[in-house]
């Protein structure tokens, strides 16, 4: 496909979601959150009673999630749960479910139907490694786990839930291992890319780097 792709990978609140968002908007391109398709199966098989544990009932549920994106909100069968997949619980749901092959792989399809004109950022974990091998611009977005915890902090109270700033570091950190040492499709930086450490940065200089990665691309 010559329809370009940023891919943005990194850790959980490392801030690409966010930047992703703005890029896409800046450049008027499309825009995946792989993530949420992974705290879909988490939310779908919650409610359906399902454990983490059993691939073969998680399968089906991720070939046939009746999924909307709709600008900012997330409708799975026909209930806006948008504030509901981004709590913590379903962030780590997700990060269970993840770890299984089939449930990748029902997935895949999926996140690459997102690459449409004039052109698609995706942020997750695998977009540069596994779902758009062939994107123009790879991203490796990271920022120091106390950095994270504290946005993932201010996030939360933000949307009027509770938090605990020592008890999100430490999912965090279970949630980084998790990620990092499945042996389907882990975390970790592809060959080509724009590693960007967002530590000490704000959210406008991230989006202009990764403009300026993305125009010298062309
Ligand atoms: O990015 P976010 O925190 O919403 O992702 C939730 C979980 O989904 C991650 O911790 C990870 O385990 C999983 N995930 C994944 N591959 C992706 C995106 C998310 O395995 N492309």
């Amino acid at each position: 496909s010559n329809i370009p792709v940023i891919a943005i990978d990194g850790p959980t609140a490392s801030g690409k979601g966010t930047v992703a968002q703005q890029v896409a908007k800046r450049l008027g391109y499309h825009y995946l959150d792989s993530g949420a398709l992974y705290r879909l199966v988490g939310l779908a098989s919650f409610k359906r009673g399902i454990s983490t544990a059993s691939e073969s009932d998680l399968i089906p549920i991720a070939k046939n999630l009746n999924v909307i994106f709709q600008e900012d909100r997330v409708i799975l069968d026909g209930e806006d749960v948008s504030d509901q997949i981004r709590q913590e619980e379903m962030g780590k749901r997700a990060s269970e479910v993840a770890v299984h092959t089939g449930v990748r792989q029902a997935l895949v399809a999926r996140q690459q139907a997102f690459r449409q004109k004039p052109g698609l950022v995706a942020d997750g974990r695998d977009m540069a490694s596994v779902i758009f091998t062939d994107a123009v611009t790879k991203v490796f977005l990271t920022a120091s786990a106390e950095a994270r915890a504290d946005r993932r902090y201010k996030q939360l109270i933000a949307k009027g839930f509770s938090a605990n700033i020592d008890v999100l570091l430490q999912d965090l950190r279970d949630r980084d291992a998790r990620d990092a040492n499945r042996s389907q499709s882990p975390l970790k930086a592809v060959e080509g890319a724009h590693h960007l450490d967002t530590t000490s940065m704000t959210i406008e200089e991230a989006v202009n780097q990764v403009l300026k990665w993305h125009q010298a691309s062309q």
